[in-house]
C-alpha cells in the first residue's frame, strides 16, 4: 500500500504574516492526520520561517524550485545543498509554470531531479498536457516523452527516490478538474510505462494528482487506485480547505 502524500504549492503567494499563520493553522489541524504525509511547498523566502516552525512536527517542508548548479557565479539562484539546509525534504521540479514561463526543458528538469536526489531531499516531477495536446490526442505522447525523457538521463532506478505528480495543465487553477476517471487513466499510464523498465518500483512510485483539487472532490480523486495523493496549489492557501483534503487522503 502506497501511503498518500499531500503537498501543498504555495507558489508566489503571501506574506510573512499570512505564511506564519497559515503554517500555524496547518500544524494545529494536522496532528490528528496519521494516515497521510503532509508537505507545504513555500516560497524561498518563507523557508526559514518554515523550518523553525514545523521543526519537529509531522508536517514536511519543501520548496518549488531549484538550481541545476550545485553553487558558484548563478545570479538568484539557490541550490539544492542550500534547501537541504533550509530543512527541506521535498523538491518540486518541472511544474509547468516553470516550463511554460522560465523555459525549463525536460533535460533541465532531469538535471534539477539529479541535483535534489544527491542532496538527500525528495523531488516531486511534474508531469502533464496541454488542453490543445489532449484534444488532438497526444496526451499519452507528451506524458510518456516527459517520463521517458528522465528515464533517458538519470535512469529509471531514479524513480526510486521521487515522487511524481501529474498535474494536466489544462485544470491548473482554472476550476476544472479531471475527473476521477481521466486522472486515473493516466496516473495508470505513468506507473505502466515506469513499470516497462522496473514492476517493483512502479508499484512504489508515488504518483499524485493535482489540477483545481480542493475538498470537494478530494475524496473521489484519492479513491482511484492510482491517484496516490494531490500536489494543490489555491486550495493550500486556506489551513481548512488543504486540511480537508489531507482529511480525504
Ligand atoms: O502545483 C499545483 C498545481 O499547479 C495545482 O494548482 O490546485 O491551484 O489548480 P491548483
Amino acid at each position: 500500500m502506497r501511503q498518500p502524500l499531500i503537498a501543498g504549492n504555495w507558489k508566489m503567494n503571501g506574506t510573512r504574516a499570512s505564511a506564519e499563520s497559515l503554517i500555524q493553522g496547518v500544524l494545529k489541524g494536522s496532528s490528528g492526520i496519521a494516515k497521510t504525509d503532509i508537505a507545504v511547498c513555500v516560497p524561498f523566502v518563507f523557508l526559514e520561517l518554515g523550518q523553525r516552525m514545523l521543526s519537529g512536527s509531522p508536517v514536511r517542508l519543501g520548496a518549488q524550485n531549484v538550481c541545476t548548479e550545485a553553487s558558484g557565479a548563478y545570479t538568484g539562484e539557490t541550490s539544492a545543498g542550500m534547501l537541504n539546509e533550509f530543512g527541506c525534504r521535498y523538491v518540486i521540479c518541472g511544474h509547468s509554470e516553470r516550463r511554460e514561463y522560465y523555459g525549463e526543458t525536460d533535460a533541465i528538469v532531469a538535471k534539477k531531479l539529479t541535483m535534489v536526489a544527491s542532496a538527500g531531499m525528495t523531488p516531486i516531477l511534474c508531469v502533464g498536457e496541454t488542453l490543445e495536446q489532449r484534444e488532438q490526442g497526444f496526451m499519452e505522447t507528451v506524458i510518456a516523452s516527459q517520463i521517458d525523457a528522465i528515464i533517458g538521463a538519470n535512469g529509471i532506478e531514479s524513480f526510486g527516490q521521487i515522487e511524481i505528480a501529474y498535474e494536466p495543465v489544462w485544470a491548473i487553477g482554472t476550476g476544472k478538474t479531471a475527473t476521477p476517471e481521466q486522472a486515473q487513466d493516466v496516473h495508470a499510464f505513468i506507473r505502466a510505462r515506469i513499470a516497462e523498465h522496473d514492476a517493483a518500483i512502479a508499484e512504489k512510485v508515488r504518483v499524485l494528482y493535482g489540477g483545481s483539487m480542493k475538498p470537494s472532490n478530494a475524496a473521489e480523486l484519492l479513491a482511484m487506485a492510482d491517484i496516490d495523493g494531490g500536489l494543490i496549489g489555491g486550495a493550500s492557501l486556506v489551513a481548512e480547505d488543504f486540511l480537508a483534503i489531507c482529511q480525504a487522503g
